[in-house]
């Protein structure tokens, strides 16, 4: 029940029932925990008119028994008995990521103060930040050098853990080492998962009928019995050999919760392969980045901009930003439209991103509406904040200032943003136009603000 609590309420509420005494020091110690997804469990409960509670806290025993707690990770063992899956996650750079801050836990040292614990973006700085800090409960990452809809590859994320995101505040931790950086990443992977897991068992739960027939994700009773008795399951397991007519009543129940049992513990192993599957697989999908044309100069940089401007080929250059202007403003790619004409950030400025979307919007509740999101601010969801275009007169790039960012940051668009992947039409707006709308993006800039800044190169 407790564990329904938001933190500062439980900070208050365990002290109080005095119900922990760690070594019996007569030292009160608040352990810490997965603080389970009660806003998306509060979604289904709004949208459905089905009460969540307990399917939110059969989902909580299912995530824990399988990844464990923030002090003591672990992988389901359908992934670490498989060679391929178990490669994205090794127990060893887990645990150098785990742990309370003071005994070395990398992750809790230097990220959880913004990302939470639970990788959740709900670290003790968030609220104050803008953009808020991401919760990889989703499983969708914005900054990647593979397809929209994919995941990152762990470089995609190194990069980004070395070097920080220019323009939020996330910056580079100078104190990490290689070494760590790839504990890091592990632990990040291993955050997501987790938290795409339990997102997915009530997903799961509630389409197929579950929650709204009344029955349970699993039993949790009969499960712990199981799981923790490998005695108890062989026994099981020779009921289900025998011929049923020869059970009694109690071994017929038995091995009808037994049934169940595998049923609803193989759909969740079936779910963190999926998940851990999709890790895997964008190791294979890196976009390549074709060669940029020679029939004009590319800036890589605003420094760049102004040497060309005062170079023999000006005027190739300022033939392709012009180019890249009119694709810019034009009907199909319509840049302009989020943009804004000059590029300054200020078209479309009133949509949101997926990660406020995801309890708002989906479930038929207006952002603007303050009043109707109070049961989800409650239950942690973050105060809507609007995903604004990217300013180009600041040349700050999140997502990596080289050309080569850039190109699939266009091509791609920003996954769980409104940013959407370019379609190229024959004759009109072609791959090689990108290279233009990238010269025009870097020709208005409007200081030497963004490369010092900005995230150095793929
Ligand atoms: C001071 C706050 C802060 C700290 C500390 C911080 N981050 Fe972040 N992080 C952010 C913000 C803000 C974003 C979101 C940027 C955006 O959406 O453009 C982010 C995004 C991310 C992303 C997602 C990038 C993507 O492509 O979507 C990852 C992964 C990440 N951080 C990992 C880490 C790790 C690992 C650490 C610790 C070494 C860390 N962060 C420390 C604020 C922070
Ligand atoms: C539907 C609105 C929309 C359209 C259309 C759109 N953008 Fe964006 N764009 C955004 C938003 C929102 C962001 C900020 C995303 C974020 O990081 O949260 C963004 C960010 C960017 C960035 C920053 C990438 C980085 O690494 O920081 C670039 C570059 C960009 N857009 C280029 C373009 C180009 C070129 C086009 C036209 C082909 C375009 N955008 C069309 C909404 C849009």
């Amino acid at each position: 029940m407790y564990s329904q609590l938001s933190p500062p309420i439980r900070a208050i509420v365990l002290p109080a029932l005095g119900i922990l005494c760690v070594g019996c020091s007569g030292r009160v110690e608040i352990p810490v925990r997965f603080e389970p997804n009660l806003v998306h469990t509060m979604k289904y409960q709004i949208q459905q008119d089905v009460p969540m509670d307990q399917a939110s806290r059969d989902a909580s025993w299912i995530v824990e028994t399988m990844f464990g707690t923030p002090d003591e990770p672990k992988l389901p063992a359908v992934i670490t008995e498989d060679d391929e899956l178990a490669s994205i996650v090794s127990m060893e750079r887990l645990q150098q990521a785990a742990g309370p801050a003071e005994s070395g836990g990398l992750f809790r040292k230097h990220c959880a103060i913004c990302h939470g614990v639970t990788g959740d973006g709900r670290g003790p700085s968030a609220a104050q930040q803008t953009p808020y800090p991401r919760d990889y409960r989703m499983g969708v990452f914005k900054f990647k050098s593979t397809p929209r809809g994919e995941k990152p590859t762990r470089e995609d994320l190194a990069k980004l853990i070395r070097d920080g995101i220019a323009g939020t505040m996330m910056k580079k931790i100078p104190e990490l080492s290689e070494e760590d950086i790839q504990a890091l990443i592990d632990y990040v992977i291993y955050l997501s998962m987790r938290g795409e897991h339990e997102r997915k068992q009530i997903d799961m739960a509630v389409l197929d009928g579950i929650i709204e027939d009344g029955e349970r994700l699993i039993n949790v009773e009969f499960a712990q019995k199981v799981i923790a008795d490998p005695g108890y399951r062989e026994q099981l397991e020779q009921l289900a050999e025998m011929d049923e007519e020869t059970l009694n009543e109690t071994q017929n129940k038995e091995l009808e919760l037994y049934e169940r049992f595998e049923d609803d513990w193989g759909y969740a192993e079936e779910y963190a392969v999926e998940i851990a599957e999709s890790w895997i697989d964008a190791e294979d999908e890196v976009l390549d980045v074709p060669e940029p044309p020679t029939d004009f100069p590319l800036a890589e940089s605003y420094a760049d901009v102004v040497a060309f401007r005062s170079s023999d080929r000006a005027d190739q250059f300022e033939a392709s930003v012009k180019r890249g202007q009119e694709l810019f403003v034009g009907k199909i790619a319509s840049c302009s439209k989020c943009h804004g004409e000059k590029g300054l950030g200020n078209g479309q400025t009133t949509d949101y991103d997926d990660w406020t979307k995801d309890w708002t919007i989906r479930v038929g509740l207006k952002p603007e509406n303050r009043d109707s999101l109070v049961p989800m601010l409650a239950r942690g969801a973050m105060e809507p904040k609007n995903a604004i275009p990217r300013n180009f007169a600041e040349g700050i790039f999140r997502g990596g200032s080289t050309s080569r960012d850039l190109y699939r940051r266009i091509t791609q668009g920003i996954d769980g943003t409104p940013m959407p992947a370019v379609t190229f039409v024959e004759g009109q707006f072609e791959e090689d136009d990108v290279w233009n709308l990238i010269n025009f993006i870097r020709s208005l800039q409007t200081a030497e603000s963004g490369p010092a800044e900005a995230a150095p190169a793929t």
